[in-house]
């Protein structure tokens, strides 16, 4: 059975250099031919969702069932496409021998020889491996995530699985996998050193995988994503998107501005990696909707095909994205942006406002003193006629604080018999009196009649001065 439409994303991921990947559901190949015939003809790299975690593959301690991550192998040789195995040490899907109770050695050798025993039998068939997945948490007190592994053995796990993976074939390239590091951040800087760490231990680690998983309604800014990519890269790793897909039910609003929003942000991110010299592929976490791993969790539409094969305006954001085109930017939306006429057409919600010339930088800043809750800063009110229609805007400002801060901008939303709401757009970390760029990509959508639209830029503790300069919101289009 043919798909839908013309297939067109391989060759354009082929001319692109990089490789276009997406996660594959072993019972929808076996019984879904045009899940096949899709899967053949638009990707040429796959990730076994599920296959190769460690309970499916390992249920009792030495019993292998190899039967459904071969059937994708198999697949995967049949259509000409590379492997990426996912994953040996992960906190989810772990066979309950792999427990609390055994001890420290056991669970080493358990470890070891899972990994060896896989990556024998897939020698010469996976081109990479996920060896950990998911192993920073920020809410932690040591930044690690509490797995099992971490558990029993601290942090060496890491070092150590990934010279067990180096050892069982020398061929196959070692990747770390991790959720919620597509910004510059805490956790990406958590992960950033962790890695650097092991890479001047000498541990082989050949690349890492930003998972992705992003929403409609608020996402990293192109040039945050583009810079985060860069820096792991110049630790001389290849970096790729490993299993991305996006939510579009958290943005109310129409159903085109919400598949706008949607195309928009599988374009800059698939874009992001096509300009990053060292990013190898962008994997997808699933292609049509039928199958999205987040209907669990309620009906979200992630992905680039409807749940009868048809191409969604996401799939023209992946294809864009392989030519290397960021989205279009129209003009500016704020007054005064640049504070050029002073204090005009900006507030501040409590405290002093005023503008002077920015000390570190070029042009005028607006500064607040006397702010009374981290909440307090710079706003700009009476938006509502520029926004009203919704759809998705990139949003950037540069902010510095006296103090070492987390700086946020935020809309401030009012809508006919509704509780006004606070939509945060972008938050970063900023050093003390160091100017940083605040951005980010949001999917606008309103839940009812909207009355006004403001914006806010805050952050930084009581009484701590915050300074902003250059503020963009630009709405978002497509060729
Ligand atoms: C998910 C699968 O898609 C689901 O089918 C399964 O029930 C749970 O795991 N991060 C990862 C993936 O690294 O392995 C997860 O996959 C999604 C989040």
């Amino acid at each position: 059975m043919a798909a839908a439409t013309d297939p067109m994303l391989k060759a354009a991921a082929l001319a692109a250099g990089r490789l276009l990947g997406t996660a594959v559901d072993e019972t929808a190949l076996t019984n879904d031919p045009q899940y096949r015939a899709t899967l053949a003809a638009e990707f040429d790299y796959v990730t076994p969702e599920n296959a190769t975690k460690w309970g499916p593959l390992e249920p009792t301690a030495s019993n292998y069932d190899w039967t459904h991550a071969d059937a994708i192998v198999q697949f995967a040789r049949d259509n000409q496409m590379a492997v990426k195995g996912h994953t040996f040490l992960w906190y989810q899907q772990n066979p309950s021998w792999v427990s609390t109770s055994l001890s420290a050695s056991e669970l080493q050798s358990a470890i070891k020889s899972h990994i060896q025993t896989t990556m024998t039998h897939y020698q010469g068939l996976v081109r990479a491996w996920d060896v950990v997945n998911e192993a920073v948490d920020t809410e932690t007190e040591s930044g690690y995530k509490d797995n099992i592994f971490f558990e029993t053995l601290g942090p060496d796990y890491i070092a150590d699985a990934f010279r067990w993976a180096r050892e069982a074939d020398p061929d196959a390239l070692l990747f770390y996998n991790e959720i919620g590091i597509e910004r510059v951040g805490e956790k990406s800087d958590f992960a950033y050193q962790m890695l650097s760490d092991l890479l001047a231990q000498g541990v082989p680690i050949d690349g890492i995988g930003f998972q992705s998983h992003v929403s409609t309604h608020r996402y990293p800014s192109d040039t945050d994503l583009r810079a985060n990519l860069a820096r792991f890269a110049a630790l001389g790793l290849r970096v790729n998107i490993s299993e991305a897909d996006v939510r579009d039910t958290v943005m109310p609003g129409s159903a085109e501005a919400r598949a706008l929003a949607q195309r928009i942000a599988y374009q800059q991110i698939t874009a992001a990696c096509v300009l990053e010299p060292a990013c190898e592929g962008i994997t997808l976490w699933g292609f049509t909707d039928e199958y999205t791993w987040l209907q669990q969790e309620g009906d979200f539409n992630p992905l680039v095909f409807t749940r009868d094969y048809q191409n969604k305006p996401a799939y023209q954001g992946v294809l864009d994205g392989l030519r290397g085109l960021l989205p279009k930017r129209g003009n500016n939306l704020l007054r005064n942006s640049d504070f050029a006429a002073g204090v005009n057409e900006w507030t501040t919600n409590a405290g002093s406002l005023s503008v002077a010339a920015a000390s570190g930088r070029d042009g005028n800043a607006a500064c607040v003193d006397g702010r009374s809750a981290a909440g307090d800063g710079l706003v700009q009110s009476e938006l509502l006629n520029q926004l009203s229609d919704g759809g998705p805007f990139a949003f950037s400002a540069w902010v510095r604080a006296d103090m070492s801060s987390e700086l946020d901008a935020s809309l401030l939303i009012a809508e006919q018999d509704k509780d006004p709401r606070e939509f945060n757009i972008a938050t970063t970390y900023a050093d003390a009196g160091t100017w940083v760029e605040l951005s980010g990509y949001l999917g606008l959508g309103f839940e009812a009649t909207p009355l006004s639209v403001g914006l806010k830029v805050y952050g930084p503790a009581a009484q701590v001065q915050l300074c902003v300069a250059d503020v963009v919101l630009q709405p978002l289009t497509v060729e």
